[in-house]
């Protein structure tokens, strides 16, 4: 193939370790197709896909299941977590031989069915990820103090989009992370911590590290580019677990990026249907909202204005996620690589525009932001799979398995 990438720039397609395409039995909210043309039409080549489904991926059948169920439908390589679940050990080492990308501990409620495991099954399934050598990603929010906030909040009658940020208070997240990172360490296991949204977590991530605990630390997008104000602009559509923090957190995520204390920077692409979009009530609405499809663009308009530079978002976005998941041939452009690789021009303007959006439902808080740059083509192992005339071809999309490296 020939690609005239002239006044372009060429990027290692982005590899997003975070998102929930829905698959299996919450396809009201997206599929894997809809998911999957997102991702091609952001620069997005490789995904990692959550197990908080319905039912969850919490066994080794669960998972063979969603794997015949999602492949067909991939337009881009895709890697699945298995949960980390209350009584599943013995499951996660059936799963790592099914090619599991990691696993996933909810510690916190959020969508679907997750109660905290208590910590002897936590240590249990760390050291069962461990043995297999493969990350464990944690959603890191305590979730007895949350519901206790929770219940406080839905008895003095307060239903407002603030409430939620109200109900998880900075040592909510720097409990559970603490918490964590001490087991994860006893156990021995690669640990990551998905959308770290305080700053107060990431200094306590700082103090850790400095005390020889090794973890690698995740902001979304949605964590850098909104604060408090956005609920009352947005409403519940920026309900988002952990939730939208005040101003000082965003500062601090941000200069956590300059300083290298981020490793990863991800979208947690949550869909939901419009109408639970449009939820008035902020207990009974969902959190998350779409994210493949705008990271690139707003994380190129954040470097056109000083803010990070481009090289750190290949880091944080492709790079990085590749090694730590060890995915072959995934994050860089090198000899042997797969040929995965963004076209972007750096000097397009606009806005976010729902209308030419591939999500199956384009509700997004971020509809109208100002943009600088913009994803022109994108190949997944040197073939198009996005380029102006829209999504290209039929779904190509792969697992991707991570390397073993015990
Ligand atoms: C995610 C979802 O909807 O699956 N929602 C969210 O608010 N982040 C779940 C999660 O990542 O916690
Ligand atoms: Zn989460
Ligand atoms: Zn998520």
């Amino acid at each position: 193939t020939v690609v005239d990438a002239t006044g372009l720039l060429v990027l290692p397609g982005l590899v997003d370790v975070h998102v929930h395409f829905r698959e299996p039995g919450m396809t009201e909210k997206e599929d894997f197709g809809s998911g999957t043309r997102a991702a091609a039409a952001g620069g997005v080549t490789t995904v990692v896909d959550m197990p908080n489904t319905f039912p969850p991926v919490a066994t080794a059948e669960g998972f063979q299941q969603k794997l015949d169920l999602v492949a067909p439908k991939a337009h881009v390589d895709f890697g699945l977590y298995g949960m980390l679940g209350q009584d599943n050990a013995a499951e996660i080492g059936a799963m790592a031989e099914l090619g599991a990308m990691g696993f996933k501990l909810f510690m916190g409620q959020t969508t679907g069915d997750n109660r905290c495991p208590d910590d002897a099954a936590i240590y249990r399934g760390l050291e069962a990820a461990a043995a297999a050598d493969l990350v464990v990603g944690v959603h890191a929010e305590n979730d007895h103090l949350l519901r206790m906030f929770i219940d406080r909040l839905r008895a003095s009658g307060r239903t407002d989009p603030r409430a939620h940020l109200a109900s998880r208070p900075t040592f909510v997240e720097v409990e559970a992370v603490t918490r964590i990172i001490t087991l994860a360490t006893e156990a021995r296991t690669k640990l990551h911590i998905h959308h770290l949204s305080t700053g107060a977590g990431l200094r306590r991530v700082r103090d850790l590290r400095a005390a020889g605990h090794r973890v690698s630390v995740e902001t979304l997008v949605a964590h850098l580019f909104f604060d408090d104000s956005a609920y009352d602009t947005h409403g519940n559509l920026v309900k988002l677990n952990p939730p939208i923090r005040p101003a000082e957190d965003v500062a601090e995520l941000w200069a956590g990026i300059g300083r290298g204390d981020v490793d990863v920077i991800a979208t947690d692409h949550a869909p939901h249907t419009p109408a639970e979009q449009a939820e008035q009530d902020v207990w009974r609405a969902y959190g998350g909202f779409i994210g493949v499809e705008t990271m690139l663009p707003l994380l190129l308009t954040a470097a056109a204005e000083g803010r990070l530079t481009v090289e750190d978002i290949v880091r944080l976005c492709s790079y990085t996620p590749a090694q730590r998941w060890s995915m072959p041939g995934k994050g860089r452009l090198t000899p042997g690589a797969d040929a995965d690789f963004v076209l972007v021009d750096a000097d397009a303007t606009g806005v976010v525009d729902p209308a030419r959006m591939h999500s199956r439902h384009n509700v997004t808080p971020y509809a109208g932001h100002p943009l600088r740059g913009a994803v022109v083509a994108t190949y997944l192992r040197g073939e198009s799979v996005f380029d102006k005339s829209g999504i290209t071809g039929a779904p190509r999309g792969r697992q991707v398995r991570p390397a073993r490296q015990v």
